[in-house]
């Protein structure tokens, strides 16, 4: 057997004889050619089978192969510019032919335009298509990215519970779950409680897992499992958690530039857009915020849109907010200031201000909105007492939590970054949906 060799690397094997692996994704008959777009899961290829070439149960048996089968092809690789693919440009001709299973003839993704639920009912076998390969691997690019620019800062990965016993974010989003003889248990929101009680042992962790919340909201930026990115460190104020900030998420955006160029342009992404993601991010405050809309609300003609932004201070912002203001800037926009009520119970309020805390929220460019929420935490045992209360927080769950502005209390800040939202911005999809393998909300748990 020829060199065995994957898809993604087809430009090596130049004039060689070589051997793929894969599924048939596609196939075009013409006169006396064949072409089989066979996928591998690392790209996907062109194979051209040329009738004069190969005895006939051979070309018979490649000229009637069923979408999705999987087969294995051997031929001669050949550069040739007008060849589709992933990466394309380069075409094997056929010489050998294997089926491993003939798919069954009703392959429900036939391709074709689906509807998007008919295509999520079908997840399992949407994840085939090139959109969607292009964007899971983007995934991957970006969880890698994450890891990579944490550990080179000297974070310390500490792993968080799932299963916790109260809220980190607000009661109203909690899944609720029987825990043996001990009541009640919730998934976690957040890892960033414990991610506080670590810092005092490691000085700068993160954790990085699925987070969950039962949100009622339906839209394209929310999901019930997503995965979040949570750094905390020790001795750090809310300017310094912005500098973070914006290295962090540049980092991972020209990562994402320099691994999947490929895949970006597949999705007809932008890529000057992406390029210009480079510090120093512009930082307004909530004021600032608020002003701006009002402003952008004032300008525009549209009605049904006037009314959507309609804001008074004190209130959180909506998409609709978002995704004007972001409009605005050309790169990822820090919002800090907001107002107390409007956030966690954890936030260190601002100096001589205190229906102000020192949060920052950041918003993606184009419309996409925020990526990341993060705050300096407060560090006074008795206001956080207090604060506990006022929210309605069983004081009791959280004895654990207030020992650590007992025992040696540092200003200390951290975020988390929602790996799907950044996904979707990076990939320039609309929906959030498809930033993950298989989308929870409040409508889907299948398949
Ligand atoms: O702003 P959030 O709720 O902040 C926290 O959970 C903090 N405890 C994080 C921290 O400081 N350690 O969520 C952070 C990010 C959001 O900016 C968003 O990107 C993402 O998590 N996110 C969601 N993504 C998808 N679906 C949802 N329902 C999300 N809720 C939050
Ligand atoms: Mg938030």
């Amino acid at each position: 057997m020829s060199t065995p060799i994957h898809v993604a690397d087809i430009a090596q094997y130049e004039g060689q004889e070589v051997t793929i692996r894969g599924w048939v994704y596609n196939r075009t008959d013409k006169g006396k050619l064949t072409f089989l777009l066979v996928r591998d899961g690392s790209g996907f290829a062109q194979c051209v089978a040329f009738k004069g070439d190969l005895d006939e149960a051979t070309f018979d048996a490649i000229r009637r192969i069923p979408q999705e089968s999987s087969v294995v092809v051997s031929g001669t690789v050949r550069a040739d510019k007008r060849a589709p693919g992933l990466p394309g440009g380069y075409e094997i001709g056929i010489s050998g032919f294997e089926v491993v299973q003939a798919a069954a003839l009703d392959y429900p993704m036939a391709l074709k335009e689906h509807g998007v639920d008919f295509a999520l009912d079908n997840r399992h076998l949407w994840i085939r298509m090139p959109s969607q390969w292009a964007v899971l691997r983007i995934r991957a690019t970006i969880m890698r990215a994450i890891q990579d620019f944490l550990d080179g800062q000297g974070f310390l990965r500490v792993d968080t519970p799932i299963l916790t016993p109260a809220a980190a974010e607000g009661t109203t989003t909690l899944f609720e779950t029987p825990y043996f003889d001990e009541g009640f248990a919730y998934l976690s929101q957040s890892g960033q409680l414990y991610n506080e009680a670590n810092i005092f042992a490691f000085g700068k962790v993160y954790c990085f897992g699925p987070t969950f919340r039962a949100e009622k909201s339906k839209t394209r930026r929310h999901l019930t499992e997503f995965w979040m990115v949570e750094p905390e460190i020790a001795f750090c104020d809310l300017d310094q958690l912005m500098d973070l900030e914006e290295e962090f998420v540049t980092f991972i955006v020209q990562r994402v530039l320099e691994t999947n160029r490929r895949e970006l342009e597949y999705l007809g992404r932008d890529l000057s857009k992406l390029e210009a993601i480079k510090p120093p991010f512009p930082r307004i405050s909530y004021d600032e915020a608020v002003q701006m809309i009002k402003e952008i609300q004032a300008e525009t003609d549209d009605p049904e849109k006037k009314a959507l932004l309609n804001i008074e201070w004190g209130q959180d912002f909506g998409s609709p907010h978002e995704t004007e203001l972001t409009k605005r800037f050309d790169k990822p926009v820090m919002v800090y200031g907001y107002p107390t009520a409007a956030k966690a119970f954890y936030m260190e309020p601002w100096p001589g201000r205190p229906e102000v805390c020192k949060s920052v929220d950041m918003l993606a460019p184009e419309g996409y909105g925020e990526i990341i929420g993060g705050s300096e935490r407060m560090s006074d045992h008795d206001l956080l007492l207090q604060r506990i209360h006022e929210h309605g927080l069983p004081e009791e769950a959280f004895k654990w939590y207030l020992d650590l502005r007992k025992y040696g209390s540092v200003p200390h800040s951290g975020f988390g970054l929602g790996v799907e939202r950044t996904v979707a911005w990076i990939c320039g999809i609309e929906h959030i949906r498809e930033t993950i393998p298989y989308p929870r909300t409040i409508k889907r748990v299948y398949p």
